[in-house]
């Protein structure tokens, strides 16, 4: 561990933006530099995400200019201005703060995409709380390992997720109190006693607030993000991460004023905040908010209908749009489209030359991690795309491929991709995991976990994770975590889960299982397992299929070696079986 990037500075007294120049290690700072004095900050050199986002949009010219146009799934909308969300937020902050709530609390959401759920995150960010978002697909096991191991002391949620996760709720000895929101009156049994009633308390608070000086170290966002082996780590951002979300939306997804955006990411994920929040609205952009999920008619009319110009999705939802055919998009007029971006996973070449086709331009990858925070390599609006490549590190960020013993690699060689700390988005923790947190800096270089090689010209070129973790549909799965829900099973006595090779989703989990003796592995048995996971965890996390094998192949340690698993189910070749436990 050689960096030490949690030291906070001193800016209480500080009478000028703070220049970061000399605190960040890396080249390129001065990038970040000019950026900053782009935003407008708080006294004292304090920074505030809240603020940037909404706050000085709101007391500015940007006061009845529309933030949110929101749209539900029952064909509900909603619209919602600058002015008006700040005035909605700081009503949930004044909220919060009779609740008790102060600075660096958790306040967590586990919510459908509905404008509540943004007006809390921007509310609790107000009060220098620590926000975590949760996605609402979820079933209760991750809701509880999140909530417990981030100390949530505020839940906010909606009755139907409210009921699904009922039975965990009791072992949460640090959750005070859990919110609900009946949006619409949609539901006829909304409360459980003892809950408290989103609406009766945004009736009686008051919407004068003074947005707290958190200090640009202080943290603002959670994400939970998972490894091989343990359960999810909360990895945490500070409010200095809107430095580069502001800077990413303005290079990368050429945000202009008069911009209608629309990002399809969940902000459960990180996309969903880092570029469903805080990149368009420090920008002072117009954002679609569509609560319901994928179906490609309804996409393509949303683009139509809002005249959507900036698009933001990911490679999963392309390949699906794709199969969905030619024929429905040449039903819309889809020509407000100017800029297309993709995240989360590989983007084919087929998917940007079909993009070619149906929407008469190139589709932009980029490249970013949780961890990361922002967007760090892209295809950027100027630049020539390689179909294939994720495109160059934006300015500010040096990226590099290195070894194993961390040594830079030259281009066309394949290995680590890895980025010089120090970029404002950088996450500060892993929350509760400092060991874990430091031991993802080696040798002055911040290593990513993904393999990729660069270029003659600088362009990256992803090649795979170094990791046991799949990536589904673009959203990351520890195999751990499934496993341990599959050993919960009574039938099941050990598991072993990989990533499978999928046309759309890119993979998805198998699971191998071996049975307790005295269960016979039966088609029934099969089923009952897989709907198991899926109440348990989620169906975006629980596996696809499950193959019943005698007992899983083993290190002498007694690890499993998924590896193995995945060799065997691809045809390949077993390689270096000697650690192999005997039978
Ligand atoms: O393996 C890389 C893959 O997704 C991982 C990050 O996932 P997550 O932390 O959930 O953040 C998702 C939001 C950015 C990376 O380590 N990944 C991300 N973007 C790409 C990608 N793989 C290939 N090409 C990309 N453009």
């Amino acid at each position: 561990m050689d960096y030490h990037p949690i030291k906070k500075p001193n800016v209480k007294n500080m009478k000028v933006k703070p220049n970061l120049i000399k605190r960040t290690g890396g080249k390129g700072n001065a990038v970040w530099d000019g950026i900053q004095q782009e935003l407008s900050w708080l006294p004292g050199g304090t920074l505030n995400m809240a603020h940037e986002c909404i706050d000085r949009h709101a007391e500015g010219a940007g006061k009845d200019r529309k933030a949110l146009l929101w749209e539900g799934k029952e064909g509900e909308k909603e619209t919602y201005t600058f002015g008006q969300l700040k005035e909605e937020s700081n009503k949930f902050a004044n909220v919060l703060k009779e609740l008790g709530i102060k600075k660096g609390d958790r306040v967590f959401m586990f919510m459908e995409r509905v404008p509540e759920l943004y007006i809390a995150i921007f509310g609790a960010l107000k009060l220098g709380a620590v926000v975590g978002p949760l996605f609402s697909a979820f079933g209760p096991d991750p809701v509880k390992d999140r909530l417990f191991d981030s100390g949530a002391r505020i839940l906010l949620t909606q009755p139907a997720l409210r009921r699904r996760i009922a039975d965990i709720l009791p072992d949460l000895p640090e959750l005070e109190h859990i919110i609900v929101v009946n949006k619409n009156n949609r539901d006829p049994d909304p409360f459980v006693k003892g809950d408290l009633n989103y609406d009766d308390l945004m009736k009686r608070a008051t919407s004068e607030l003074e947005i707290a000086r958190t200090s640009m170290y202080d943290y603002s966002v959670m994400h939970y993000t998972s490894g091989t082996t343990g359960k999810p780590k909360g990895a945490a951002h500070c409010h200095f991460a809107v430095v580069q979300q502001y800077a990413t939306g303005k290079w990368v997804l050429d945000f202009h004023k008069d911009d209608l955006y629309w990002c399809t990411a969940d902000p459960g994920w990180v996309t969903g905040t880092s570029y469903g929040m805080f990149a368009p609205w420090s920008n002072g952009v117009t954002q679609l908010i569509y609560e319901g999920g994928f179906k490609a008619s309804m996409w393509y009319e949303l683009i139509q209908r809002y005249k959507v110009t900036v698009w933001y999705s990911a490679p999963t939802a392309i390949r699906m749009l794709m199969k969905a055919g030619e024929d429905i998009p040449a039903r819309y007029d889809l020509s407000s489209l100017r800029h297309i971006n993709s995240v989360g996973e590989p983007l084919n070449p087929e998917a940007i030359v079909w993009g070619l086709k149906v929407f008469n331009q190139a589709i932009h990858d980029n490249w970013w991690q949780t961890e990361t925070g922002a967007i760090l390599i892209a295809n950027i609006p100027a630049m020539d795309v390689r179909p294939g490549s994720m495109g160059r590190p934006i300015p500010g960020i040096e990226a590099a491929i290195i070894s194993d013993s961390f040594d830079k690699l030259p281009p066309g060689k394949e290995g680590n991709l890895a980025i010089r700390p120090g970029w404002p988005s950088m996450f500060r923790t892993y929350w509760k995991n400092a060991e874990m947190y430091n031991s993802r800096f080696r040798k002055g270089w911040y290593i990513t976990g993904d393999r990729a090689r660069m270029d003659e010209d600088g362009y990256f070129w992803f090649v795979g994770r170094t990791d046991d973790v799949i990536n589904s549909a673009g959203h990351l799965v520890g195999p751990f975590e499934v496993e341990s829900v599959l050993i919960e099973h009574p039938a099941v006595v050990e598991a072993g889960v990989i990533g499978k090779p999928d046309p759309i989703a890119m993979e998805v989990v198998k699971a191998f299982v071996a049975l307790r003796d005295g269960y016979e592995p039966t088609e029934e048995l099969r089923r009952d397992i897989m709907a198991f996971a899926r109440k348990k965890l989620a169906a975006a996390v629980a596996p696809r299929e499950i193959d019943f094998i005698p007992s899983l192949p083993k290190t002498r340690s007694g690890k499993i070696m998924r590896r193995l698993l995945k060799a065997r189910e691809l045809g390949l070749p077993e390689g270096d079986t000697s650690t192999l436990e005997e039978d």
